[in-house]
């Protein structure tokens, strides 16, 4: 629905302050970036991470002791859906050299290099091939394609940097590394970036980048590799692609090494056994546990299942105490609540600010702390915008771009977004849109390292179900370079591993029934049952933290 007459009177405010803001950025002045002492405060106090109440600590699992998310912890201290003493493993439904358990970006990217490398490949994924968070993934890719400002070692600072130097060096240092080369395979498949009419690439600025290193397709990156790296992969002969069919346990054999997995097809409701040489998880993040009751950018599979599985087998966990909260999701109209506005529109300039028209915080700070800031407005200064549903935003000040760029680059640049709004009557060419932090990304997940290899033979993993590569706090740009970069390489590992070193032995699931010892030795007794596979909104309790959570007030 178009802006009610209440808020259509807020924006006079944004309105008014908009020329000399404008005036401000064309004289080249900025509104001060934080210093690092100021930022480590905000975070302290304004950012969800650093709620202490908001984690508790693991009573199970390799990690016990670990303070995460009540919201994986209650994934993790619950029961298997599969009973490891009736599910029969000697009858084999379906055999092949490696299982891709996901069908994101990094699955599809590791089913096309382990095809490559002659492998015959079965990919499971839990929805459609292709549903998943690269899918919608909006402002760009980062890498340093521009050697005369940029290069991968400064990309690698920005990225420790904005991971608070938690991140795990030879991950970063390969993910930057391998960069230019994964934007050359992208372009070699067809990914149409943004370009110069002489052919070169168009790249901008994202929270927390000092060169303009993101590569993009409109606001629609994410849709536009994942439309290309899908068609591709489907078109190979090698792969094959099972819709609907979400993994419920991993399988291990007599030495301990992955052999495979259960799957569960959500259509039949069958199990189906998969035996595999190697086995490569890419199951994605996490958006969809809502953590602490943040509104999320993710798709509706993204249910942290990949964790619940590594973590049964015994792969340790890595950073996720963090996750991402996006500092802008839609918060009006009620339909959008918590989509994706991309940092690309504070990139091209748009400031944030609050109910009466002023600025706050610099457009370009790390997300986190762009988070914080967001929050403290909003909670704690009283300059949050109220919305009909009781819920506070803040103003996202897209008009500036057009007068910042030139006319009509808001609906050139911002297709996506141009379109969703004027479905409810809404010209984000002239009209700021209220957004609010919204849960988008795991930054921390399973351990694993530069070859994709976990700590359990024939377990690879890429993507957000991974942990390390972006520390404590992922920049703009990094998730997408991150499943292609970290795909590719898992689909080499993997396939090298099938043909050189697999070895072949009795399946089991002996880990379920370890895992459920140890349950029940901490005195954990609940029903709860995971992996969730989906969010359960018709349940009364979920709906009702949904409700209250980020009201006026909370
Ligand atoms: O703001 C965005 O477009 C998000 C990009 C990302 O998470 O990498």
């Amino acid at each position: 629905m178009p802006y009610i007459e209440e808020l259509k009177d807020l924006i006079k405010a944004v309105e008014k302050t908009r020329p000399e803001r404008l005036a401000r950025k064309k004289r080249g002045e900025e509104f001060p970036r934080m210093s690092l002492d100021e930022a480590e405060d905000i975070l302290k106090k304004y950012h969800p991470d650093y709620k202490e109440e908001g984690r508790r600590e693991l009573k199970v699992g390799p990690n016990k002791g670990y303070r995460i998310a009540h919201e994986f912890a209650d994934l993790l201290e619950a029961g298997s859906r599969a009973n490891p003493d009736s599910i029969g493993l000697s009858r084999v439904d379906m055999e092949t050299d490696i299982l891709i358990i996901g069908g994101g970006g990094a699955g599809t990217a590791a089913a096309m290099l382990a095809e490559q490398n002659g492998a015959r490949i079965i990919l499971a994924t839990k929805l459609r091939h292709g549903d998943a968070n690269t899918m919608m993934a909006e402002g760009g890719i980062q890498a340093a394609t521009k050697t005369e400002k940029d290069s991968p070692c400064v990309h690698y600072l920005d990225t420790v940097g904005g991971g608070h130097f938690k991140n795990e060096p030879e991950l970063a240092q390969t993910l930057v590394a391998e960069a230019p080369d994964a934007i050359r395979w992208l372009e070699n498949l067809g990914v149409m970036f943004a370009k110069f009419p002489d052919g070169r690439l168009h790249s901008m600025h994202g929270g927390g980048t000092s060169r303009k290193r993101m590569h993009f397709c409109g606001d629609i990156t994410g849709a536009e590799i994942m439309r290309t790296i899908r068609d591709e992969a489907r078109n190979r002969e090698n792969i094959t692609v099972l819709e609907f069919s979400p993994a419920i346990e991993l399988i291990l054999n007599e030495h301990g090494h992955c052999a495979g997995a259960i799957l569960y097809n959500l259509e039949t409701e069958e199990y189906l056994v998969v035996k595999a040489r190697a086995t490569i998880m890419a199951t994605g993040g996490c958006g969809r546990l809502h953590v602490q009751g943040f509104m999320t950018t993710n798709h509706y599979g993204a249910t942290a299942d990949g964790i619940v599985l590594g973590y049964r087998a015994g792969v340790n966990l890595k950073l996720l105490h963090t996750v991402q909260y996006h500092p802008t999701g839609a918060v009006y109209p009620e339909q959008v609540e918590g989509l994706l506005i991309t940092e690309k529109f504070r990139g091209a300039g748009a400031n944030i600010v609050n109910i009466d028209g002023e600025q706050f915080v610099n457009e370009r700070e790390p997300r986190d702390v762009e988070t914080a800031a967001i929050i403290r407005e909003c909670l704690e200064r009283g300059k949050g915008v109220p919305t009909p549903t009781g819920k506070l935003g803040v103003w996202l000040d897209s008009p500036m771009v057009d007068v910042l760029m030139e006319e009509g680059a808001v609906e050139r640049e911002f297709p996506g977004k141009f379109i969703m709004y004027r479905r409810f009557g809404i010209d984000i060419a002239r009209e700021p849109m209220l957004v609010y932090p919204t849960l988008h990304y795991q930054n921390g997940g399973l351990e694993y390292n530069a070859r994709g290899e976990t700590s359990i033979p024939g377990l690879f993993i890429a993507g957000e179900v991974s942990g390390g590569v972006h520390g404590e706090n992922r920049l703009m740009g990094n998730s997408l370079l991150d499943v292609v970069v970290f795909g590719r390489i898992a689909g080499e590992s993997a396939a090298g591993y099938a043909r050189d070193k697999a070895k072949d032995g009795r399946l089991s699931l002996q880990h379920v029934k370890d895992y459920n010892q140890e349950l029940e030795k901490s005195g954990i007794v609940t029903d709860r049952v995971a992996p969730m596979l989906l969010p359960d909104y018709a349940n009364p309790e979920v709906r009702e933290r949904q409700l209250t959570a980020h009201h006026v007030g909370k």
